[in-house]
C-alpha cells in the first residue's frame, strides 16, 4: 500500500527521502515521488512518475532544500501514471501534499471547486485536498489544512509542505501515521522502517490528531486542543530491516524463524504476568471463541481453533475479518481475539471497531508496537517476530501460532503429564525448525520440479487443512502459480475433474489421527495421474510407496506440526517463485500493509 516519508531538519531533504522511500518498496507500490521546499527561490520542486525509486533517483536533478515529502503510490483511484503520482499540488505549485487512504466525496469536491476555478490535473481522489487547502489558506497554513479536512470524508494520513513555511503539517484518519524524532530534526512517516536509519523514538498519531512539525518542535492538536502523545522506542534494529547478505527478505525472514520462536516464546515464559486475562474472560461468563483476520494471519487463526479447541474445550469460530459484516453476528458471551502483523489492515481493524460496538472484549496479537489494533483492542499480545518486510508473511505467522499455544496451554484443562511433554516440545521447536532449514537443498530441487506447473493443489487434514490453504497462498502470491488449498477429504467432491498430469499435488501428511485416511486420499490422487509430492515426517515408511517424492520433516508433537510443515511450504514457494524469476519480495498488485477495504 501506499508509503509516506517526509524529512525537515539541517539536512538536505533529498538524499534522506529518496533513501527512506526505498525502504518502504515492501509495501509494495507502483509510482512514486518527492517535493521539496527550495530556499531561496521559495517555491516546491516536485518530481515523480510511475517507476521505482531507484529510478526516481536518476531522474531528480540536486535540489536544494531542507524540508521535503515523498510517497509510493499503490494505485486505487487512477491508474499508475506521471501525474496520478503524489505529491499532488494546488494550483500555484506552492501547496504539495502526500496522502495515504481514500477521500470518498472527492467527485463532489472537485466539481465544486472546478466551478470555483480550480485546475486538476490527474484522475486522483487525493488532488483534492491540496486544492482545498489553497482555497482556505489565508496565511496559517494549519488552519486551512484544519478547514479542508472538515469537507473531506474517507481516510487519510497526509502532510502537507508549503513554500516557504518551515513546517511540515500532518494530519491522520483511518490510516496510520508516525512521527520520528530526531536531534534538531524530525520525521513523518507511514510505518517505522522508514525512518529507522535516522531514529528509534516514535509518536503514534491518533484518530483525529493535526501534528505540526518543524525541525526542533513539534506540536499536536485535536480538535483545536493541544495534546501530548506518549514517545514509544522502537526496539528493531536496522540490521533487522535489511537483508543481511540473504538474497531477498523473505528467505532471510524464512530462516529466522527459529530465533523467532525462542523470542516469542522467551518473552511469555520469562513473564510472572499470564499473556491475557483468560480469568477475567470466565468471569464474564464467555463460552466460545471468536478470531478475525485476514490471509495468512486468517490461517494462522484456523491453526488456533484446533489448538485452542483440543486445549480449552471451548469453541472457537474463525471469521474472515472482511465478511464480518455481513452476517448476523451472535456474540453473546464470546471473547475476541484479532491477528493481524501490522495491525493496520483496514478490513481487521473495521472488524475490531464493530466488535467493541456490540460489547465484546477484544484481545489484539499483532507484531507491531504502537499499531492501530493495538490501540483499539483491550489488551494486545505482541508476537516478537521483528520487521517483517517481505509482502510474503512467514515468520509472523510462525509468531501468531506460538502466542496461541502458550494462551492455550496457559488455561489448558490437559493434564499435567501432557502440558509438561508441550512444554517440552515447544521448547525443541526452534531446532526442528532448523532441521527443515537445514534440508533446504533438497526442497529447491522439487521447487524446480514445481515451478514447471500452472495449477497446484494442496491437501491437509485436520490441523494440517490450514496448512494446506497457507502453503497455496504463499506459492500464488510470490510464483503466480495457481493453487488452491484444500481439505482432503474435499478434493473427490469436485476439484477430482481437474485432477491429472499436469496438475500435481502436495499433501501434508501428519502422524496423527488423519494419517490413514490421508493415504487413502493420496491413492485417489495417484489413480487420476496427478504428480504427488508428500510432506511427511521423519520415519514414515508407508509414504515413499505412495508419493512421487517426498519432502522429509521432523517428529514433533502432532499439535506442533503446522509450524515445521509450513516452514517446508514456505521454502518449496520461496524456490518456487526463484526458479520462475518472480520479484519474491514485492509481488505485482500486492501490498504488505492492505490499508483500505
Ligand atoms: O498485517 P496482517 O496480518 O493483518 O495482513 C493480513 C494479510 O494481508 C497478509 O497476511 C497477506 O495475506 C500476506 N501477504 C500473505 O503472505
Amino acid at each position: 500500500m501506499c508509503g509516506i516519508v517526509d524529512y525537515i531538519g539541517d539536512k538536505q531533504a533529498q538524499p534522506i527521502l529518496l533513501s527512506s522511500l526505498s525502504r518502504l518498496e515492501y509495501r509494495g507500490y507502483d509510482s512514486c515521488g518527492i517535493a521539496v521546499s527550495s530556499s531561496p527561490p521559495r517555491r516546491i520542486e516536485a518530481y515523480k512518475d510511475a517507476v521505482r525509486v531507484e529510478a526516481l533517483a536518476k531522474m531528480v536533478p540536486q535540489l536544494g532544500g531542507t524540508a521535503g515529502i515523498g510517497h509510493t503510490r499503490w494505485a486505487t483511484c487512477g491508474e499508475p501514471s506521471q501525474v496520478n503520482a503524489h505529491p499532488h499540488c494546488d494550483c500555484a505549485g506552492n501547496i504539495a501534499v502526500v496522502h495515504n487512504g481514500v477521500i470518498n466525496n472527492f467527485q463532489r469536491l472537485r466539481q465544486q471547486l472546478t466551478s470555483e476555478g480550480h485546475n486538476f490535473v490527474s484522475e486522483t481522489d487525493t488532488e483534492v485536498i491540496p486544492h482545498l487547502i489553497e482555497k482556505y489558506y489565508d496565511g496559517n497554513l494549519e488552519k486551512a489544512v484544519e478547514a479542508a479536512l472538515r469537507d473531506v470524508e474517507g481516510s487519510y494520513a497526509i502532510v502537507v509542505l508549503m513554500a516557504g513555511e518551515p513546517k511540515l503539517v500532518a494530519a491522520k484518519k483511518d490510516s496510520p501515521l508516525i512521527i520520528g524524532i530526531g536531534d534538531r530534526e524530525n520525521f513523518i512517516a507511514s510505518d517505522v522502517p522508514a525512518i529507522l536509519d535516522y531514529t528509534n523514538r516514535v509518536i503514534y498519531l491518533e484518530e483525529g490528531d493535526i501534528g505540526v512539525v518543524t525541525k526542533d518542535n513539534i506540536k499536536i492538536k485535536r480538535d483545536g486542543t493541544e495534546v501530548s502523545r506518549k514517545e514509544h522506542k522502537i526496539l528493531w534494529s536496522i540490521e533487522e530491516a535489511q537483508k543481511g547478505g540473504y538474497e531477498h527478505f523473505m528467505l532471510k525472514e524464512i530462516h529466522e524463524q527459529p530465533k523467532v520462536i525462542r523470542d516469542t516464546l522467551g518473552e511469555y515464559t520469562s513473564s510472572a504476568e499470564p499473556v491475557v486475562d483468560l480469568a477475567r474472560i470466565r468471569d464474564e461468563g464467555i463460552e466460545s471463541m471468536l478470531i478475525l483476520a485476514c490471509g495468512t494471519s486468517y490461517y494462522a487463526a484456523l491453526v488456533g481453533k484446533y489448538i485452542v479447541e483440543e486445549l480449552l474445550r471451548i469453541p472457537v469460530r474463525v471469521e474472515i475479518a472482511s465478511e464480518f459484516s455481513y452476517y448476523g453476528q451472535t456474540l453473546a458471551r464470546t471473547g475476541a481475539i484479532v491477528i493481524t502483523q501490522s495491525g493496520e489492515t483496514a478490513d481487521t481493524l473495521k472488524a475490531v471497531k464493530r466488535l467493541k460496538e456490540v460489547g465484546c472484549r477484544v484481545v489484539a496479537i499483532t507484531n507491531v508496537v504502537g499499531s492501530s489494533a493495538s490501540r483499539i483492542a483491550d489488551q494486545t499480545i505482541y508476537t516478537r517476530a521483528g520487521p517483517e518486510i517481505s509482502v510474503a508473511a512467514t515468520k509472523s505467522f510462525t509468531a501468531q501460532l506460538m502466542v496461541l499455544y502458550w494462551l492455550a496451554m496457559g488455561y489448558s484443562k490437559a493434564d499435567a503429564r501432557r502440558l509438561a511433554t508441550m512444554l517440552l516440545g515447544l521448547r525443541q521447536l526452534p531446532s526442528k525448525v532448523q532441521q527443515v532449514l537445514d534440508n533446504e537443498a533438497i526442497i529447491l530441487e522439487h521447487a524446480k520440479y514445481l515451478s514447471k506447473y500452472e495449477n497446484v493443489f494442496f491437501i491437509g487434514r485436520g490441523i494440517n487443512f490450514p496448512v494446506a490453504l497457507e502453503g497455496a497462498l504463499k506459492l500464488k502470491e510470490i510464483s503466480y502459480i495457481h493453487a488452491e488449498g484444500y481439505a482432503a477429504g474435499e478434493l473427490k467432491h469436485g476439484p477430482f475433474a481437474l485432477l491429472g498430469e499436469n496438475t500435481p499435488v502436495i499433501a501434508i501428511v501428519a502422524q496423527d489421527n488423519t494419517y490413514e485416511v490421508m493415504l487413502t486420499n493420496i491413492k485417489e490422487v495417484k489413480a487420476r495421474k496427478s504428480p504427488l509430492i508428500a510432506l511427511a515426517e521423519e520415519g514414515d515408511e508407508a509414504i515413499g510407496e505412495l508419493a512421487d517424492f517426498v519432502i522429509t520433516v521432523p517428529r514433533v508433537d502432532a499439535l506442533f506440526s503446522p509450524v515445521v510443515n509450513t516452514v517446508a511450504l514456505q521454502l518449496l514457494a520461496y524456490y518456487t517463485a526463484k526458479e520462475r524469476g518472480c520479484p519474491i519480495d514485492f509481488p505485482r498488485n500486492l501490498a504488505k500493509s492492505v490499508t483500505v477495504e
